[in-house]
């Protein structure tokens, strides 16, 4: 291939990758399955690699991150980026109304927007190219994170637009993401993040740009910086004109043209709040008229055009009764505040981790102490502050023990975790959290072998280890607490049929560590039988997309492990399945449940990756498409599912979870 030819096929590539990067990440409407589009990709990156001169910064292989920085570059924001005002409540807001009245004396309409809890930044483009873009910093000065930026896929790298134009706007890591995250940080034993804003700043202002990109980022642009154009005379046509460019806008924005309306809306979304799938902390309200915008001017400090409106920190006061140690199943031993019952933001909460010892002396937490509470990212219960004024001689410092908790051995404060962690392995709490992660529903989904079950299993001495779980008779079960004829039957039922389960819930069932359910199943769709995927080396592993160095070193380190060789023979012999019985393109059932249906995929899959989900649906006669409409016949919804599902719901449409669809999949 001569270096025309590469070219063109690269200029292709680009337009086509683009284009599907935009359906996934801006319209949640996807037209090509995942491989197809890692297969582009790859070509992409092979046919740039080969001609080097042929690569541009706009390339869609430029979003999983470059070359580490040494430092940021400071960018000046020409035009400020400014705050807002704040407002607290009805009063502030009927007195922002009348300053705008007063300040034009005609007549207004406002636009509400969604107060997104992230991180403001601006993106320039000069000659429709992405070419820089930065953080807000003190609103003069920020700093230059463009290749960071980058790896959010809604952001577009191009736009069709000459004139150099400046777009701002909130980034953002959506509530799911912040979980999952935080949840992996403690499992390694690294410091957690507070919030959802503070996880996507920290993603943004790192020097690595791979470490954003694995970040799962998003962003949502509300306002135009530097622009040369005068034709749009309204804050929401220029919202209109932003999504025409292919920019992601937050579609809740209203038109109000009383303050009335606009004191409505803002209650609708106090209440509406904790449906959105990521985090908001007020409303923003704008005049939306430009004109007028120009003639409010603004403060020392603030536009007097906007106003934001905040939400009332749902903190709650309650006292802290004690701290209780638990032992993961990864030997980490966290901390948990046992709290007097108290409701925050809807629920009580009576307990919040402490996550570890650092965080307890750095709040200066003692037991007995009054606490103010709040629910992080509106969802994790947190210890916000010690009310110091409430101490007396009864508090009690906490030190976290030498020894774990559950086994008595030494604990162990590993390099650069701020955990301490018990390395037996035979450590009675690990084994426990364990085995209640074997039997959980996206590993062997065995019905009946609840915690408090496999608690009772382990503490009789029926069961120590996976494999003895399947040597279980029934006269032993008769025995136990609350377990009658019926459901000894059931449980061993269950038990045996699990036997027959795919490799990918043994294998993810088995707890490697690092190895989540899509990566458990990624892996037994490559090797198709624990054999193959035993005997392979780390160069094997890493050769697998998804795969990266960290899974594939704990992978091959834990089939190095005689103990493991050991448990899989164990199992082997105990008849397990230990083949992927996943569906193969070439299987053709006559009948199923999605023959002839038509099916929408949305949100985020958790064990299916879209594409594999997507091919075995139409594997099975079932027929995808992007939007749901009245012809619809089934929404299959994942995490952080939006306006597909309301409006799926509005429909009536058929809705089922991921849980559903793997199970008609096992069918
Ligand atoms: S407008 C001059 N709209 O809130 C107007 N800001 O203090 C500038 N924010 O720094 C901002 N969502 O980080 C605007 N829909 C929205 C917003 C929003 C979040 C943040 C932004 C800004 C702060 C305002």
């Amino acid at each position: 291939m001569d270096r025309a030819q590469a070219n063109k096929e690269i200029e292709q590539l680009r337009t086509e990758i683009n284009q599907y990067n935009y359906e996934y990440h801006v319209l949640d409407s996807p037209s090509v399955s995942d491989s197809e589009y890692d297969k582009k990709i790859q070509r992409l990156i092979e046919l740039e690699s080969m001609y080097p001169d042929l690569l541009t910064p706009d390339s869609p292989s430029q979003r999983v991150g470059g070359e580490p920085l040494d430092a940021f570059r400071k960018v000046q924001h020409t035009i400020p980026m400014l705050s807002l005002g704040n407002a607290f409540n009805e009063e502030d807001l009927r007195d922002f109304d009348r300053r705008v009245r007063e300040g034009l004396n005609e007549e207004v309409s406002y636009v509400c927007e969604l107060k997104i809890d992230g991180l403001a930044v601006s993106l320039r483009y000069e000659d429709g190219l992405f070419t820089q873009g930065a953080t807000r910093g003190d609103g003069t000065e920020g700093e230059e994170i463009t290749s960071n930026l980058k790896t959010i896929r809604s952001i577009p790298l191009r736009i069709d637009l000459d004139d150099a134009i400046e777009v701002r706007g909130e980034a953002f890591m959506p509530k799911k993401s912040f979980l999952a995250l935080n949840e992996k940080k403690d499992a390694n034993g690294e410091e957690p993040f507070a919030n959802p804003r503070n996880a996507a700043a920290g993603s943004l202002r790192q020097l690595d740009s791979k470490i954003a990109a694995a970040r799962n980022l998003d962003i949502f642009l509300y306002s135009v910086g530097q622009w040369e154009d005068g034709t749009l005379s309204s804050h929401s046509e220029r919202l209109d004109y932003l999504k025409t460019l292919g920019f992601k806008t937050n579609p809740e924005w209203k038109k109000c043209q009383t303050i009335e309306e606009v004191i409505a809306y803002v209650q609708g979304w106090v209440e509406n709040r904790p449906n959105l799938s990521y985090e908001i902390d007020g409303i923003v309200i704008k005049v939306d008229n430009l004109e007028q915008q120009e003639r409010l001017g603004f403060t020392a400090k603030n536009p007097r055009w906007a106003i934001a409106y905040k939400f009332p920190a749902e903190e709650a006061i309650t006292k802290l009764i004690d701290i209780e140690l638990s032992v993961g199943r990864t030997g980490v031993v966290t901390p948990t505040a046992i709290l007097e019952p108290v409701k925050v933001a809807g629920t009580t909460v009576q307990r919040a981790s402490l996550h570890n010892e650092d965080l307890i002396r750095e709040k200066d937490i003692r037991i007995g102490d009054t606490v103010v509470i709040k629910k992080a990212g509106d969802i994790i219960p947190e210890v916000v502050r010690v009310v110091k004024d409430k101490r007396s001689e009864e508090q009690q410092l906490f030190h976290m023990p030498k020894k774990c908790p559950a086994c008595d051995s030494e604990l162990v404060r590993l390099e650069e975790e701020v955990a301490l962690r018990c390395i037996n392995p035979s450590c009675p709490a690990q084994l426990i959290e364990g085995l209640i992660h074997f039997v959980s529903r996206n590993a062997m989904n065995i019905d009946g072998l609840g915690e408090k079950v496999v608690i009772q299993l382990f503490e009789e001495k029926l069961v120590h280890d996976i494999a003895d779980l399947y040597k279980l008779e029934k006269e032993d079960l008769l025995e136990l607490e609350r377990m009658g004829e019926k459901s000894v039957t059931n449980l061993l039922e269950a038990i045996e049929a699990s036997k027959q389960n795919s490799l990918e819930r043994l294998l993810f069932g088995l707890g490697i560590r690092f190895v989540g359910a899509k990566a458990a199943r990624t892996l037994a769709e490559h090797f198709l039988s624990i054999e193959q995927l035993v005997s392979a080396n780390f160069e094997e592993l890493i050769e697998i997309n998804e795969i990266g160095d960290k899974m594939a070193d704990s992978i091959a380190r834990y089939f190095d492990e005689p103990q493991a060789k050991a448990l899989i023979q164990e199992l082997q012999q105990l008849g397990l399945n230990m083949e992927y019985k996943g569906l193969r393109k070439t299987d053709q059932p006559e009948d199923s449940v999605f023959k002839d249906k038509t099916i929408v995929l949305t949100g985020k899959l958790e064990i299916f990756a879209r594409e594999e989900a997507k091919q075995q649906i139409e594997a099975l006669g079932g027929k995808i498409t992007g939007s749901v409409s009245k012809k619809t016949d089934l929404l299959i919804a994942g995490a952080d599912a939006g306006s597909k599902l309301s409006k799926a719901e509005q429909l009536g449409v058929e809705i089922w979870d991921e849980e559903q669809l793997r199970q008609a999949l096992d069918n």
